[in-house]
């Protein structure tokens, strides 16, 4: 049993307590790899921001849980050597599948794990969640449920039967279950394609997806009932249109691909909703700089020549979440 606080990590109770009162919300950045590590680590001690490290089931399965939770480690370390004498740093569990996933991970040193029940009967989430609750509880772990689907990677869950969040469950679920943050569903979901072409209008000039708007609604709605509740938004990746056309002109193929405009997270970020995951943007960005670079530098094989530029494209992402996204930049401390 490792506890998250000898690695130096912190839990997101305080972080988002701040963050909702503040009208900012703190970045989850999924990481599989060094080199996003080192970049999302890098963009936060820049921009004096807290941040939370997320890691999925697929991201254990690629990389090995063990090596993830010593990156993580050597994350908080990293960071002070990059000149922050108090980093907060978040290790989080993204979409935990079960009680055992998430005791696992909390046993080995995660600050705050997801228990996404979703996808099961409203009692069913309930139970698993507030069995993880109480175990986690006991280490000081703070807990993300969800209710409501997003269509996606939440997986086997088709785009026809995603829902959004009833406000008239969320006192009940927050109240039964004693989970610290939810994850609404409120129009977002995972990937690339977050809505087909026949969802949204096209721009006359670019031919561009113009993609329809998030339930504000929604969202507000259950800020009524839950004043000051920390509120989790998944899918929240914008999809940059220039990542997405340096790939489709070097080599690849990702026709209409489509996210959530910024200003709707900017718009987001200022309400409850004091924690945004963005994981594909940062997908993009590396195999944008890795697709230009081996177009520009067809000698070249050694990794380190492909992917410092894919580092640096990704910190240049996360610098820009932070500042003109989230708006949690200067606010460590
Ligand atoms: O929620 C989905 C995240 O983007 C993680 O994706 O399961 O492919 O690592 P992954
Ligand atoms: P994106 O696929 O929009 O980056 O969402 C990531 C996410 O929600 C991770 O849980
Ligand atoms: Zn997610």
């Amino acid at each position: 049993m490792v506890s998250y606080k000898e690695l130096g990590l912190v839990n997101t109770r305080e972080m988002f307590a701040k963050a909702v009162k503040g009208g900012y919300a703190i970045p989850a950045f999924n990481f599989n790899t060094m080199e996003q590590m080192q970049a999302i680590v890098q963009a936060a001690v820049e921009t004096k921001s807290p941040v939370i490290m997320q890691v999925s089931k697929g991201a254990r399965k690629y990389a090995n849980p063990t090596i993830l939770r010593y990156m993580a480690q050597g994350a908080v370390e990293y960071a002070k050597e990059l000149g922050c004498e108090k980093p907060e740093i978040v290790l989080h569990l993204d979409h935990g599948d079960s009680f055992e996933t998430c005791k696992s991970c909390i046993d080995s040193g995660f600050s705050s794990v997801m228990i996404d029940g979703s996808s099961l009967p409203y009692e069913e989430n309930i139970a698993v969640t507030k069995k993880v609750v109480e175990y986690a509880h006991q280490f000081d772990v703070t807990v993300e449920a969800e209710l409501g689907v997003l269509a996606g990677v939440e997986d086997e869950v088709s785009a026809a039967e995603s829902h959004y969040t009833k406000p008239e469950e969320v006192i009940d679920f927050s109240t039964r279950t004693g989970c610290d943050s939810l994850a609404i569903s409120i129009g977002t979901s995972h990937g690339a394609y977050k809505f087909k072409p026949e969802q949204c209008t096209r721009d006359p000039e670019t031919g561009l997806l113009i993609p329809p708007p998030l339930a504000f609604d929604v969202l507000e709605a259950v800020e009524k009932k839950l004043p000051g509740f920390p509120i989790v938004l998944h899918g929240s990746s914008s999809v940059p249109q220039e990542y997405v056309k340096i790939i489709n002109t070097h080599g690849g193929k990702l026709p209409d691909a489509v996210g959530i405009p910024e200003e709707q997270l900017r718009k987001a970020a200022k309400s409850a909703v004091c924690k945004i995951n963005i994981d594909s943007d940062s997908r993009l960005a590396m195999t944008a700089a890795i697709r230009l670079h081996f177009a520009e530098h067809p000698e070249h094989f050694d990794p380190r020549q492909y992917l410092t530029p894919a580092r640096e494209e990704m910190k240049k992402l996360y610098i820009h979440k932070i500042v003109n996204v989230l708006g949690s930049d200067g606010k460590l401390g």
